[in-house]
């Protein structure tokens, strides 16, 4: 069962109606076993006592940088945390935290926090959208922290839209698969292959794809944080991860890419194959750059090596393979078909035909089928939360098969 058991969290509570609900979110999680220490803005003490809250987490409240020992005490705050939630967060304070300011005591913490932050809006509905707010959201979504996004419903000013604080059960529900999710595939070793492939026309030109090696990416990182050692086999994308759990092994070709995955394969738990690889490439590279003499030029291309294919030949009892297909139709019989011929375990069938999911969004909206006609269908979310529902997959195999074992 996952509990927060051991998890010190800070709660930062800034100046919002939903702060009344912050209250409700500390209960929640320390019933769920978690050391809570609130931070609160003066403007949010309007809203709800620091008393409510002392009385509850059984801790003091700095309320402001210049309170008790809350200055000399904010660097070590921000170092003692496993997780720093800011619920709500108002625009206000949004603003402050994405600029770096530190005149109250929620973003002078926030500063020094080496921790995972979380932050969930709370505003009316059209500060929500203004672009001023969506622009900070965006800014704190790429230093790497995670958007609990406001729900739609009635708000404080009457108005109906997008601007609720998420509920706290619903966060404490995140706050334990997460911690969950921290460890569970360590000591596993997967490996991946991601991004487009650039096959040579000539020493200048090349066949490639739009694939952006953002999903695949996504997957690296997101193994690293719960525990795997990943190889990610990488074809030629502006992107690279930054966890150093990630060992990067940049190709150009198809050929390259085989040659990376067959190596390292043999001495992996699973592949999970994400690239958009080429299927043909030329097959005489010119040795030096085509002139412009022709009317007309013909390529001949041929076939590159299936990778997908290659490793389901070779794949062990104990190893997994998760493949991905974008087909544009009969999508879930063609990602079968795919699944079964290449000897995968799983596969992740990405549509083009809907809105938000592709090549170069930070969206995707997945389907992942299995060989026992079972299939999971998952709503449109970010890259980075689509990651982990494909990793869950292979956790929950892991988890079975070692409790099988006992
Ligand atoms: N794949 C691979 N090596 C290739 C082609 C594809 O490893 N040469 C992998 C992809 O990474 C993906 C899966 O196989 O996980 C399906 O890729 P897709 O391009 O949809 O399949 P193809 O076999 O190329 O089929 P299609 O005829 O639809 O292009």
């Amino acid at each position: 069962m996952s509990t927060l058991q051991d998890k010190r969290i800070i709660l930062g509570i800034t100046g919002s109606i939903a702060a009344y609900k912050s209250a409700t979110l500390a209960r929640l999680l320390i019933k769920a076993g978690a050391e809570v220490q609130v931070l609160m803005t003066e403007a949010a003490t309007e809203f709800i006592s620091p008393l409510t809250l002392s009385t509850l987490t059984r801790r003091s409240v700095p309320t402001s940088v210049s309170s008790e020992d809350a200055w000399n005490n904010h660097v070590e705050l921000g170092l003692w945390a496993d997780l720093m939630i800011v619920a709500p967060l108002s625009a206000n304070t949004l603003a402050k935290l994405a600029l770096g300011m530190a005149d109250n005591i929620v973003a002078a913490v926030y500063l020094s926090a080496r921790c995972p932050v979380w932050f969930a809006p709370a505003m009316d509905l059209d500060m929500w959208h203004h672009p001023a707010v969506q622009a900070n959201v965006q800014r704190l979504q790429s230093y790497g922290h995670r958007l609990i996004a406001p729900g739609y419903g009635e708000l404080a000013s009457g108005l109906v839209g997008e601007g609720r604080m998420e509920e706290p059960e619903a966060i404490t529900a995140l706050a334990l698969q997460f911690f969950a999710r921290a460890h569970d595939l360590s000591g596993k070793r997967i490996l991946l292959t991601a991004g487009p492939t650039y096959e040579p026309i000539d020493p200048v030109r090349f066949i490639g794809n739009h694939s952006s090696g953002q999903m695949g990416i996504a997957i690296a990182e997101a193994a690293a944080q719960r525990g795997a050692k990943v190889h990610l086999v990488l074809g030629p994308s502006k992107l690279k991860p930054t966890h150093p759990a990630v060992h990067v092994h940049p190709v150009q070709t198809a050929q390259q890419m085989y040659e990376a995955a067959m190596q390292y394969f043999p001495d992996t738990d699973a592949a999970i194959l994400a690239a958009a690889v080429a299927d043909y490439r030329p097959s005489e590279p010119a040795p030096e750059k085509i002139k412009k003499t022709d009317e007309a030029i013909t390529l001949r291309l041929i076939k590159n090596p299936d990778i997908a294919a290659a490793l389901g030949q070779q794949k062990q009892s104990h190893q997994r393979i998760i493949g991905f297909a974008l087909e544009t139709e009969n999508e879930e019989a063609n990602a079968r078909n795919k699944m079964l011929r290449k000897n995968m375990d799983a596969i992740v069938l990405n549509s083009l035909r809907h809105q938000g999911a592709g090549f170069d969004s930070p969206t995707n909206r997945i389907a992942i089928l299995f060989p026992n006609n079972n299939t999971r269908y998952f709503e449109l979310k970010r890259k980075t939360d689509v990651a982990h529902d494909i990793l869950d997959v292979l956790a929950q195999w892991w988890n079975q098969s070692s409790n099988s074992s006992l």
